[in-house]
């Protein structure tokens, strides 16, 4: 059986681009590999939590990957942090990543635009690190979003580097694993181009009906179309694509052909948004409150994660001190 590893931040709640995007990729494929989805709370890190709410932010996740469908009777659901091989690769791969190349990385870029004051070595070589979180378990397929490829394909880099450089074939380069249609871009309701944690644009999987409906409601659109089968703008085209995600095809066929003939009311496109967004994450969330109230289970959940990840990070470590020349006394 091939291996797929994927993982979350441990930051705020998740949204429908985290679900769309990965979580719900990881509850399909659950059957058909030796799955490995963890916590990434080192990685979350590198915006400075405060202690107070840092176990809590690893638990609401957790309960979420848990309500949503992962079952860990089938995957390896883990934290990173309780994984410390994880770490001891992150040295090692360090030696092989140039600060070139990290300094050109699109997301490390982006936040030193958006946190000048706080650009730390974490942020800078969080693609060694997440590079670690896939090669520790040597995994051939790694489900993410659109927005994480190019994390992928340093780990692609990495692996090929260390491989080259001790002459073994240690690490498989892994790919993305993609379902119909490519990888996923879930828009914000803003008219931005992506939905995420930090652009305050997200639907999340723990809001109550009056938010999501709120939210939707309150989504940027524009005038309206005046020709018909005009194309369609990019705040527009956004909704359209949150509604093929969550409705039937009736109803998005429905409301194309309203577009098209220029009778399209965005309030009824709206309303029937929201109910279906609604009719998808509430179940979820009814689960999540219920299972992030049991202790009991968490912890039995995170132990034996934590038990399947140890044991397969620890044998590839195993191969990768062996290929860098460590011999015991
Ligand atoms: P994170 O926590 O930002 O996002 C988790 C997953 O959600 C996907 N995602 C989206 N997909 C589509 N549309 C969106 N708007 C959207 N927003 C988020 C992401 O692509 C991702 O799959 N660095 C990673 C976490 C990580 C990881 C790893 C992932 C750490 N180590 C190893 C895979 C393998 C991150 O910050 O994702």
């Amino acid at each position: 059986m091939e291996t797929v590893l994927s993982g979350i931040r441990s930051t705020g709640h998740l949204h429908l681009g985290n679900y769309f995007g990965a979580l719900r990729n990881f509850v399909r494929i659950q059957d058909e590999y030796n799955c490995f989805f963890f916590i990434a709370d080192l990685h979350s890190l590198t915006t400075h939590p405060h202690p107070d709410d840092f176990h809590a932010s690893v638990k609401i996740i957790l309960s979420e990957y848990l309500a949503a469908g992962l079952d860990p009777e089938k995957s390896a659901i883990y934290i990173q942090s309780d994984v410390p091989e994880i770490c001891e690769l992150y040295v090692l791969l360090n030696m092989l990543a140039y600060t070139g190349e990290l300094e050109r990385t699109v997301t490390f870029k982006e936040k030193v635009r958006q946190n000048p004051d706080n650009v730390n070595a974490g942020l800078l070589t969080y693609p060694v690190l997440m590079a670690s979180d896939i090669l520790v378990h040597r995994a051939q397929w790694v489900p993410v979003g659109k927005d994480q490829e190019q994390h992928l394909e340093m780990a692609r880099v990495y692996a090929r580097r260390f491989n080259g450089m001790y002459g073994e074939e240690v690490f498989p380069e892994p790919q993305n694993l993609v379902f119909k249609g490519g990888a996923m871009k879930v828009p914000g309701l803003d008219g931005s181009g992506k939905m995420g944690k930090s652009n305050g644009n997200g639907i999340y999987l723990y809001d109550d009906e009056k938010t999501i409906t709120k939210k939707v409601m309150k989504a940027v659109t524009d005038s309206g179309p005046t020709e018909p089968d005009s194309p369609m703008p990019e705040v527009i085209a956004n909704l359209f694509t949150l509604l093929k995600l969550v409705s039937t095809q009736d109803t998005v066929d429905y409301f194309t052909e309203k577009w098209n003939d220029c009778s399209i009311r965005y309030g009824d496109l709206k309303k029937q948004l929201a109910a279906d967004i609604c009719k998808m994450t509430l179940p979820i969330k009814e689960k999540i409150d219920a299972i992030y109230n049991d202790d009991a289970y968490l912890s039995k959940v995170v132990a034996s994660g934590r038990e399947r990840a140890r044991a397969s990070a620890s044998a590839t470590m195993k191969l990768v001190r062996k290929a860098v020349g460590f011999k015991a006394f």
